[in-house]
């Protein structure tokens, strides 16, 4: 666990501190003391389920909500909510599209555009790079409804980058995407960062946060539970490897916990049927699970063995899957 409040850098080399942000709807803590930074040119993954906290977070960041304490910086600058010139540096790809859809992809630009005072030649130039950088040239015409859900995606995260932020956030750019558009989605991302954007992505896809991401940070209800590289993180688990097992009729009681301790056993989890058991050496680990199973009558129907991951990370971490429910 990372104490609350501490940051994972050194002052002067990031772009952007969070300083213990809180954020309660209601009663309810949505986000609960959430710190790090991010570092020039850096990929950054937020990862966490749904309803970690992340996109109340980069509203915060991005000014859209302001949090009920706690601190934004950018270069070092307090931000200070909606208004803050300071706020031109970051483009935000929100979670929910933000277009018109009876307006053509060119003209929802011009929306977009129009948010940044761009307009006239200076508009035409960065509409352009927009519909280029999105493939989008030859529908830059069409009305967004007539689009895939794919092409309104990637006409959402052009509409963010149009006056060219150093800071770029993408709050689960790829949720609702065929397969094509987020690849194009990816390798668009690829080419920001090798021009030295520094991206904030969120996601609750862990095989995209291993793919882009340079430092991944786990939240989960409204916490930072880890911020590391994500070699850093796999390191630290004291499993390397994972067998899944569904089980017939898994039985009541608390026969978990016992597997749980026996010697060579990182971890155990049964989620309805699933058995997930975290062991060190997968060879002894699961000939000694499964005798167990056998010798107490537990019928196992299926048996799989991954290689730890960030799902094992959060895993280890929480006793929860990472999974959509
Ligand atoms: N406008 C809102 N009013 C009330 N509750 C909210 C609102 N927005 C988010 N929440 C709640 O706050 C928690 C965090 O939500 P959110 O930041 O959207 O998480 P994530 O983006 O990680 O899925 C969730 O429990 C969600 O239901
Ligand atoms: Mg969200």
């Amino acid at each position: 666990m990372i104490p609350k409040g501490a940051l994972s850098l050194k002052a002067g080399g990031s772009v952007l501190e969070l300083h213990d942000i809180r954020k309660s709807y209601g009663a309810h803590q949505a986000v609960k003391g959430i710190s790090f930074a991010i570092r020039s040119g850096e990929t950054l993954g937020l990862l966490g389920p749904n309803g970690a906290g992340k996109t109340t977070t980069v509203s915060i960041i991005a000014g859209l909500i302001s949090p009920d304490s706690g601190d934004v910086q950018l270069d070092g600058h307090s931000l200070g909510g909606d208004t803050d010139p300071l706020k031109a540096r970051i483009g935000l790809v929100p979670q929910d599209l933000a277009l018109f859809e009876d307006l053509s992809a060119r003209d929802n630009l011009a929306v977009f555009g129009a948010l940044y005072g761009l307009k006239g030649p200076s508009l035409d130039r960065a509409a352009a790079g927009a519909l280029s950088f999105a493939g989008l040239v030859d529908r830059a015409k069409d009305k967004v409804k007539t689009f895939s859900g794919g092409m309104k995606r990637r006409l959402n995260l052009a509409g963010a980058l149009l006056h060219d932020p150093d800071l770029i956030i993408l709050d689960e750019p790829t949720v609702g995407v065929d397969p094509q558009s987020r690849n194009a989605i990816f390798e668009g991302l690829e080419a920001l960062r090798a021009r030295g954007k520094t991206l904030l992505y969120t996601t609750h896809y862990m095989e995209e946060a291993e793919r882009l991401c340079d430092r991944i940070v786990i939240v989960d209800h409204g916490e930072v539970i880890a911020d590391d590289t994500v070699a850093g993180l796999t390191r630290r688990l004291p499993m390397r490897n994972l067998l899944r097992l569904e089980l017939e009729d898994p039985p009541a009681g608390a026969w978990v916990e016992e597997l749980a301790a026996l010697p060579g056993i990182a971890s155990a989890h049964l989620e309805s049927a699933l058995l997930t058991i975290g062991l060190a050496e997968l060879g002894p680990g699961s000939a000694a699970v499964l005798s167990w199973l056998t010798v107490r009558r537990i019928a196992v129907s299926h048996a799989s063995t991954e290689r730890a991951d960030l799902e094992t990370v959060f895993l280890a971490l929480t006793g929860r899957t990472l999974r959509d429910e």
